[in-house]
């Protein structure tokens, strides 16, 4: 595989980065994924655009143009042959030389590390079929959410969590109420009405949620954004998630518990289909 590395392309084994870089040291830096369909990239604008402000936030700044940033991300999927998968970018605060929590002076170049990984059949994921059973947990990451770091480790731990369970991704809970999934967006359907938390600095801001609320706007459903708990999640008629590589994927069980008829729901299905015919 051909990686991107601080503006060389090189084939994966011989990609560096220093044992120095902030990014492995203090989680100091953020990512973005966007999925590959047939050969195309799907909403790579959205996906920019948040990593523009996750750097913001952060206070570091996009290293190159979007064109540019495009420019990569369309080399690699060429020079990799991907049809169906995605392409990963990460951008750390870099290479100061020395450990130290203050940030390193401006100018210290960022690192800009791209890869793609192939996942042949992506649309076609069985379990879009059956549905996804997910266990609750506490919601104990940390309180700026919104932004898109590579601090990972409680959500990896909250996937284990959920594997030791049997099931296959867990929903995190913050007093009573529901925020996300450990790497994606969380929505049940009740009273025909589809129901998803309010942006805010508790979630994500989903590229894929926020085309879905298009479309499901543009298909006349009604759709609530607000905070809902997980009694109401045990209540509702459907459930799903979103996210770049999950596209729009049904959830059928909670905490052991059906949800509805414990079966993809006609929402979630129609929402999958309406994304996945616009995106290619
Ligand atoms: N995860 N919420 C969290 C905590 C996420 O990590 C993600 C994405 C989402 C969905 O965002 P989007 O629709 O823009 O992918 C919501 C990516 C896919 C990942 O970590 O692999």
């Amino acid at each position: 595989r051909i990686v991107y590395v601080n503006g060389a392309y090189v084939p994966e084994e011989e990609a560096k980065v220093s044992v120095f870089d902030r990014g492995f040291l203090m989680a100091d830096g953020v990512y973005e994924v966007t999925s590959v369909l047939g050969g195309k990239l799907l909403d790579f604008a959205g996906h920019a655009r948040r990593l523009d402000r996750s750097l913001r936030e952060l206070g570091m700044e996009m290293p190159m143009s979007e064109a540019d940033l495009l420019a990569i991300h369309r080399e690699l999927v060429a020079r990799n042959d991907v049809v169906d998968g995605m392409v990963y970018l990460q951008i750390t605060r870099g290479n100061p030389g020395d450990r130290d929590f203050a940030f390193p002076p401006a100018g210290t170049p960022l690192t800009v590390v791209l890869f793609t990984q192939s996942k042949p059949g992506l649309a076609d994921n069985p379990q879009a079929k059956t549905g996804l059973r997910v266990i609750s947990i506490e919601d104990i990451r940390w309180g700026r959410r919104d932004i898109k770091t590579v601090q990972l480790l409680y959500p990896s731990m909250g996937k284990m969590m959920a594997k030791k369970a049997g099931v296959d991704d867990a929903w995190f809970v913050e007093d009573g109420f529901v925020t996300e999934g450990t790497s994606n967006n969380a929505y049940i359907v009740s009273g025909g009405k589809i129901i998803t938390r309010n942006l805010g600095s508790d979630i994500l801001h989903g590229i894929t949620r926020a085309a879905v609320l298009r479309f499901a706007a543009e298909a006349q459903m009604e759709v609530e954004e607000r905070p809902f708990t997980l009694a109401e999640a045990h209540a509702a008629d459907e459930a799903f998630i979103t996210s770049a590589s999950a596209f729009v994927m049904p959830v059928v069980e909670l905490d052991g518990q059906k949800i509805g008829a414990g079966a993809p729901g006609p929402v979630a299905k129609r929402l999958r289909e309406i994304y996945l015919d616009e995106s290619r």
